[in-house]
């Protein structure tokens, strides 16, 4: 079927659906008007078919497992862990909206010599200051409305035994010797550095020469020890393989570059133990308390914790085997070599398979510096998630973090977010829609009408909402919130301009223009709830009640014109709005 653009978005529109020939015309409408739309519909058109095609039950879907990075438990969280999770969570209800089952974790990471430091310099035994800095993480996440299906604490007996296991499987593969390890260690990153991986400074406060990682810019000392050794170097070719083959294994790409250009040069053996008498807070090595295992091997394995591993009979933990391998670890840019590098290579040498993916993503500045608890630039979560709500703040991490470049915050930011695309065009336009004025029999219009034409702002608007479930999930696959949210708003903004051109205000009740542009309206306020459930999950779910939507009209299958019911319109009728429709964005007035 070959058409005129514009005949095609004509006939999409106004067959209305209502017979099974007239759907099988709407899909060939829609066909052609997406080859006729501009470059990035028809570049995503292939992802919109595979989305299609996956439909939403969850039934016949393998699992996903998506994964945050557990936090130091050595300091209460900021901003930029808040984001870590925040992006974890929105993919993790992306993939539930596509109807995947996932599994999702976040946790803390209580091991090590910085952790035992911390406790020390506050005066706890090291247990009760976990605790407390835990339930702080944890408490965040619950305000942040983060999803997460289990919450690992790396001091619980079931993370012990998997770590343990996980141990034996490396050594009784001949994955572990023991050797005498030299080289310059930083406590506050945990690692040992080589001697090209540092550099001699003057140290501003003391003007002493102090050598410092080139890389986390911390102080480190030459250290020698006796250490078990995890043989990485014989995986030099094995992680090149992973990668090649798998080309969205790390994203973004310049992440995935880098990695595979530091795998170009031989890998060194990896230090995998500290002497229990300078590190005592740890997970000792089967059978050899003199030592205990490096803190990165203990935290990495936290990921196979939650699934129950070890996947033996004689564990009572749940067996979740079947959701490996991670189809995501969210990570920072800092962490990028633990999981990209030693990670793979440690579950290779333990006969599992690499993860699928790990989205890297970077960091939040203040004043285009690092945040730091010494510069006091340390942005609060908690007092943000009071002055603007949870979904404003999820909003804002989305729409403005960065993946491969950092972003500077600035509460200015978020209060413009906030005022100008939250309130000023999503919250009005789901407000003029409901307006007792606009709409006295309080009606959520589902069809537009048959009987008369659009008007040209209408069509653009239609153009817009055609194109944008296809571009939406093909940003969501690429993991670019910022471009998905930035899709939805740029609908948003047509709608209200379109609202604007055909004054509905100036039309009688009788009017069938009235009619197509309170549906229109609607349609465009349920398709951008629907497809932004994963970020903004609260505000979305109240204004889809508000237009009377019901639960089971939320799913990724949902999100287009004219599907509110996936199955098609065909005997479905208007619907009435929720009694007391409460505005979604109101007003704040800033705290200071
Ligand atoms: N415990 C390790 C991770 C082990 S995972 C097996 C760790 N913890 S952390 O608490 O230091 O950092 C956790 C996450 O927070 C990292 O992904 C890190 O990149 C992120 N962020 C810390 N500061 C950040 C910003 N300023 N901005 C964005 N994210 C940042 O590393």
């Amino acid at each position: 079927m070959s058409l005129a653009p514009a005949r095609a978005l004509q006939l999409v529109h106004q067959i209305g659906c209502v017979t099974v020939a007239a759907r099988t015309a709407h899909v060939a409408a829609t066909r052609c008007l997406l080859q006729a739309l501009p470059s990035v519909a028809r570049l995503h058109a292939s992802a919109r078919c595979r989305s299609e095609a996956t439909g939403s039950s969850a039934a016949l879907k393998s699992p996903r497992f998506v994964t945050t990075p557990i936090f130091y438990a050595n300091a209460v969280p900021h901003i930029g862990h808040l984001y870590s999770t925040v992006l974890a969570d929105s993919l993790k209800r992306v993939y539930e909206l596509q109807g995947y089952p996932t599994v999702f974790s976040t946790g803390t990471d209580e091991h090590g010599q910085k952790i035992q430091q911390a406790a020390e310099d506050s005066a706890v035994e090291p247990g009760v200051f976990c605790d407390g800095i835990s339930a702080k993480f944890k408490a965040l996440f619950e305000a942040a409305n983060i999803s997460y299906t289990d919450y690992v604490r790396t001091t619980e007996p079931r993370h012990k035994r998997a770590v343990a296991f996980l141990w034996t499987e490396l050594k009784n593969r001949g994955y572990i010797y023991k050797g005498e390890h030299a080289g310059w260690y930083c406590v506050s990153d945990e690692t040992f550095y080589s001697q090209s991986q540092v550099e001699s400074i003057i140290d501003p406060k003391t003007r002493q020469p102090q050598m410092i990682s080139k890389e986390s810019r911390r102080p480190v000392v030459w250290t020698t020890e006796e250490n078990y050794m995890f043989r990485l170097s014989g995986f030099q070719d094995k992680l090149l393989h992973w990668l090649e083959a798998n080309p969205e294994a790390i994203i973004p790409a310049s992440q995935y570059r880098d990695v595979r250009n530091t795998l170009r040069s031989p890998l060194p053996d990896l230090s995998i133990s500290r002497l229990a008498k300078r590190v005592s807070w740890g997970i000792p090595v089967p059978e050899d308390p003199d030592h205990v295992i490096y803190v990165w091997l203990d935290a990495l394995a936290n990921y196979l914790t939650v699934l129950g591993y070890p996947w033996t009979p004689n564990n009572p933990e749940p067996n979740l085997r079947a959701a490996w391998p991670a189809h995501v670890h969210v990570v920072g840019k800092d962490i990028v070599k633990f999981h990209a590098i030693y990670w793979p290579a440690f579950l290779m040498a333990a006969g599992l398979e690499p993860p699928k993916r790990i989205v890297s993503h970077a960091h939040w500045l203040m004043g285009h510096e690092k945040m730091s608890k010494s510069k006091g630039n340390v942005v609060d979560p908690e007092r943000l998630l009071k002055t603007y709500g949870v979904d404003a703040v999820r909003y804002f991490l989305m729409r403005d973090g960065g993946i491969a470049n950092d972003a500077d915050f600035s509460e200015r930011a978020i209060s413009q977010r906030y005022k100008h695309d939250l309130a000023g065009q999503l919250g009005n336009l789901s407000l003029r829609c409901v307006a007792p004025r606009i709409n006295p029999t309080m009606t959520a219009t589902t069809t537009p009408s048959q009987s008369s034409p659009y008007h040209p702002a209408e069509l653009a608007l239609l153009t817009k909402l055609h194109a944008l479930p296809a571009v939406v999930a093909a940003h969501y696959d690429a993991v670019d919130f910022a471009s998905a949210l930035e899709t939805v708003f740029d609908a948003v903004a047509e709608a209200n301009r379109a609202w604007v051109a055909a004054e509905p205000w100036k039309m009688g009740p009788t009017d069938p223009r009235l009619r197509t542009a309170v549906y229109l309206a609607m349609e465009t306020v349920r398709i951008a709830a629907v497809a932004m459930l994963p970020v903004m999950p609260g505000k979305m779910n109240e204004m889809l009640d508000n237009l009377g939507v019901q639960r089971d009209e939320r799913s990724w299958a949902n999100v287009g014109v004219g599907k509110r019911w996936a199955a098609g319109p065909e005997g479905k009728r208007d619907v009435a709005l929720k009694a007391d429709v409460v505005p979604p964005f109101p007003n704040f007035k800033q705290k200071k």
